[in-house]
């Protein structure tokens, strides 16, 4: 029978050396895109999915992640006596109830494949989802990982999110060839880890959004080191799909790479102009600039 997915990991072990000195005490993943953190808008898609328990895997020094999502009755008190009611209401929907947060520790940076490996056994033989929280993925209709999981509940395969990329930065992606079957779905034949542009083999880019079969765990235990010396999970994928059917899907929504200076504004200015007041501010700031 088909389960559904109640686990999501979420790999936030990195070093953010790209947003270095901002990422010196904080990680990555706390950084916000307007008043909120990625990890928490990764943290609502996985929830608007239908999971139940999020699983952290950091370095084990990154409790501030924990703490953002850990209940503040401190807090919560002080908003409550000055009747900050609406900033009160957004402090308690962080987590929504009945949704529990686990950490697992990932030692050391082996790569992200050996991040996934290192939830193993929270998440035990059973399929779950990874979120990557600095692929943001901005959607109007169901988020990208209810996409996949509805996707997983019709057909029982693992499904991998992609969306077409410039094959000139190949390299900075895991590329899939995929091929239609007969119900409209599409079957990955070959993916690759960080490919030369020349070598890709489409210009299928894997973005952050997986669901996987838990039998990846054992396909991850007995990898060797991949592209950059690390223990990639799209070599994972590649052997999963020795065993099973493992499709593609290309998302309905907008991606942002947050990890990356300029994706971090992209997101931010997104969001800022899907907001009625700041798109306001933000378009008399503009005009004022452009006339000076
Ligand atoms: C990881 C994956 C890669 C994927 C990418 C999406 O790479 O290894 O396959 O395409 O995320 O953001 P990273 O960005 O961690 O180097």
């Amino acid at each position: 029978m088909t389960r559904s997915i109640r686990k999501a990991v979420f790999p936030v072990a990195g070093l953010g050396t790209r947003f270095l000195p901002a990422t010196k005490a904080v990680p990555k993943e706390l950084l916000p895109v307007l008043d909120k953190p990625l990890i928490q808008y990764a943290v609502e898609e996985a929830c608007d999915a239908g999971i139940e328990t999020i699983i952290l895997v950091t370095r084990g020094d990154k409790q501030a992640i924990s703490q953002h999502f850990a209940r503040d009755d401190a807090l919560e008190a002080f908003l409550e006596q000055k009747g900050s009611k609406a900033v009160l209401e957004r402090v308690r929907a962080i987590l929504p109830s009945g949704i529990e947060v686990l950490e697992a520790t990932q030692e050391q940076p082996l790569g992200l494949g050996h991040a996934v490996l290192c939830a193993s056994k929270l998440v035990g033989n059973e399929p779950f989802a990874v979120i990557l929280p600095d692929d943001m993925i901005r959607s109007d209709g169901p988020g990208a990982l209810r996409q996949m999981v509805d996707i997983y509940e019709q057909c029982g395969h693992s499904v991998v999110a992609v969306e077409q990329i410039p094959i000139e930065d190949a390299s900075r992606y895991g590329v899939a060839a995929v091929e239609e079957n007969s119900r409209g779905l599409l079957e990955i034949q070959t993916v690759v880890e960080k490919p030369a542009p020349e070598d890709a083999p489409s210009n299928l880019g894997v973005v952050g959004r997986y669901v996987l079969s838990g039998e990846i765990f054992e396909l991850l235990r007995h990898l060797g080191t991949g592209a950059g010396g690390e223990i990639q999970l799209t070599d994972g994928i590649a052997r999963l799909m020795d065993i099973d059917t493992v499709l593609a899907h290309p998302f309905e929504g907008q991606r942002f790479d947050c990890g990356s200076r300029f994706g971090l504004v992209q997101a931010t200015l997104e969001y800022a102009m899907a907001d009625d007041e700041l798109a306001a501010q933000i378009e008399t700031f503009l005009a004022a600039r452009t006339r000076t």
